[in-house]
């Protein structure tokens, strides 16, 4: 099962995550990473931020989870405009290390095959950070999605294009595709790292973590995961039927089990 543990705040979860991604690439100067859009990463993307000077990012390689299809190049809210304005700029990765899947329209058919192919040749992720969606979505699996499914072209859902209406305006805004990682890549990671922070995550945690494993909630085929991590606040734990389990198992532990 995953490793829940369970936070006061954002920010102290973010503080966790980014100790075992410094812990990572202290290890390993050249590790890749696997980066999430949306607000659930930030936390974490501050913490390295504010300890920028105690590790050197330059020669990490990152892999976007997603993007939308059909923006035009170079909009603001493109998950590469917001890989390159959130992590590879405050962080200080190296822009040519960093991949998006492409989102053109032109290519789009091939565009997934070849990510799943630049992923392998960089050796595969190191350590895969996740957000969920209130619809159970990871990367933009949607609901149904195959526990098999290569990065690929997928529709998002109304409840995916209301919660994201808030970086665009409005629901009409956001496109209706995306290319994510499929299930099946982001399970190929070595480390999966889940954030889910607030209230309205609460549903979608409790049937990833605690539910049957069902491709209706594609964050439940974290469960299959020899190494996942799932970092919460309370309110996100609060329809969890075992929080007092996974607080007891974590206090025992004598070490975050990630480090
Ligand atoms: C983003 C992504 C999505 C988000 C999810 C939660 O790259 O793949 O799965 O992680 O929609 O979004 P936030 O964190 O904004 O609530």
């Amino acid at each position: 099962m995953a490793e829940v543990i369970i936070v006061r705040d954002a920010r102290e979860g973010g503080e966790f995550v980014a100790d075992a991604v410094i812990d990572l690439v202290r290890a390993r100067p050249g590790a890749v990473l696997g980066l999430a859009t949306g607000s659930s990463p930030l936390p974490v993307y501050d913490a390295i931020g504010r300890r920028a000077g105690e590790v050197d990012l330059s020669r990490v390689h990152g892999f976007a989870l997603d993007e939308y299809v059909g923006l035009p190049e170079g909009h603001e809210q493109s998950y590469r405009a917001t890989i390159t304005r959130e992590v590879v700029v405050p962080l200080g990765l190296t822009p040519a290390n960093v991949h998006v899947p492409c989102g053109r329209v032109e290519g789009i058919r091939t565009a997934g095959e070849e990510y799943d192919t630049a992923i392998a040749a960089a050796g595969g992720i190191d350590l895969q950070l996740l957000g969920i969606g209130t619809d159970g979505h990871i990367g933009f699996n949607e609901p149904g999605s195959s526990f098999a499914s290569p990065t690929r072209v997928k529709t998002l859902t109304r409840q995916t294009r209301r919660d994201n209406s808030r970086f665009f305006g409005h629901a009409d805004e956001v496109p209706r595709r995306s290319i994510t990682q499929g299930i099946g890549t982001i399970l190929r990671a070595r480390h999966l790292v889940l954030l889910a922070f607030g209230e309205s995550k609460a549903q979608a945690v409790a049937s990833a973590i605690e539910g049957p494993l069902t491709s209706s909630v594609p964050a439940s085929a974290i469960q299959l995961h020899p190494r996942a991590t799932v970092v919460i606040d309370e309110a996100a734990s609060r329809l969890l039927a075992n929080a007092d389990y996974y607080r007891d198992a974590f206090a025992d532990s004598s070490a975050w089990q990630t480090r």
